[in-house]
């Protein structure tokens, strides 16, 4: 019992020093504002993927993002799986070949460059790392395989990020290739605006604004992270049913095997 005591109070101890502790980094680092709290299809125990939304976000991810951002655990091939944008293995031939791929060595030992084919993966934007810093000013674009399943409230962050440039507080002033964005942590973030409105044309009469764009692109770069997100619904689902029935069989199980015994 005392050292039960003990522990409760070592625990609101160590909470008293740590909360204090926390605000004051989040102030060091500039507040970064909540993410706005979205709502998306992919939410809750029956979340799907909205396709038509998969496929748009994959266009803005094609033509805007792609330049400096890689998805290199992802191949052409997953577009077409179940569970994902829904595109159809030609649709999907057709976009790979889109994209040039290094393969090799040849027989005279160099690599060449050849369209992608669905077996691919995504090709990096640069060759490696500081190519990529380079081209940034310093900064490394990260890639989109898991980034939405890496940062903390992943979708609901990268649609207020992608949505959340404003002009910086009078007399704050950030260093050349900088932009001054409310979510980013520190606010000052190496990412010039990358969506403008009407930049990536939709045929299906979906507004063609950037806050559509960052809401699209980012169920987009959730499926990146999540393929098997409705597989792995579904299959819960079906665990919880399964327990169910099992339940109230073993309770007239129970039943059963007592109803004999005199109490
Ligand atoms: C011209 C190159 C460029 C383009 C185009 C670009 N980005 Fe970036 N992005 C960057 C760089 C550089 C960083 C790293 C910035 C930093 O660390 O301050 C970055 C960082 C990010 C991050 C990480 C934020 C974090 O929490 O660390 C996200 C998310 C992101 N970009 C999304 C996008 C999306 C979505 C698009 C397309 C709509 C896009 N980017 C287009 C260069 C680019």
């Amino acid at each position: 019992m005392r050292i039960l005591r003990r522990f409760t109070l070592a625990l609101a101890l160590a909470g008293a020093v740590a909360l204090p502790m926390t605000a004051d980094n989040a102030k060091a680092a500039g507040e970064a504002k909540p993410p706005v709290d979205h709502s998306w299809s992919f939410e809750g125990v029956f979340g799907r993927y909205d396709r038509a939304q998969l496929q748009r976000g994959f266009r803005v991810y094609k033509e805007v993002c792609a330049s400096c951002h890689g998805m290199e655990l992802v191949a052409f091939r997953n577009l077409a799986e179940p569970g994902g944008p829904g595109f159809t293995e030609d649709q999907v031939k057709v976009i790979a070949a889109d994209f040039l791929v290094t393969d090799g060595p040849n027989e005279d030992g160099d690599m060449f460059e050849r369209e992608g084919t669905p077996a691919d993966r995504f090709p990096p934007p640069f060759p490696n790392e500081n190519a990529a810093r380079a081209a940034n000013g310093g900064a490394y674009p990260p890639d989109f395989s898991v980034l939405a399943k890496a940062r903390p409230q992943g979708p609901d962050y990268l649609a207020s990020l992608l949505k959340g440039y404003v002009d910086p507080p009078e007399g704050e002033e950030g260093l050349p290739g900088q932009y001054y964005n409310l979510y980013f942590p520190g606010h000052w973030f190496a990412m010039a605006p990358p969506l403008f409105d009407e930049m990536v044309e939709y045929t299906d009469g979906t507004p063609m604004t950037v806050e559509q764009y960052a809401e699209d692109v980012t169920a987009f770069m959730m499926w990146a992270a999540e393929p098997k997100l409705e597989e792995r619904k579904r299959m819960g689902f079906q665990v919880m049913i399964f327990l169910l029935v099992l339940a109230i069989m073993m309770y007239f199980t129970k039943r059963k095997i007592w109803s004999n015994i005199e109490h």
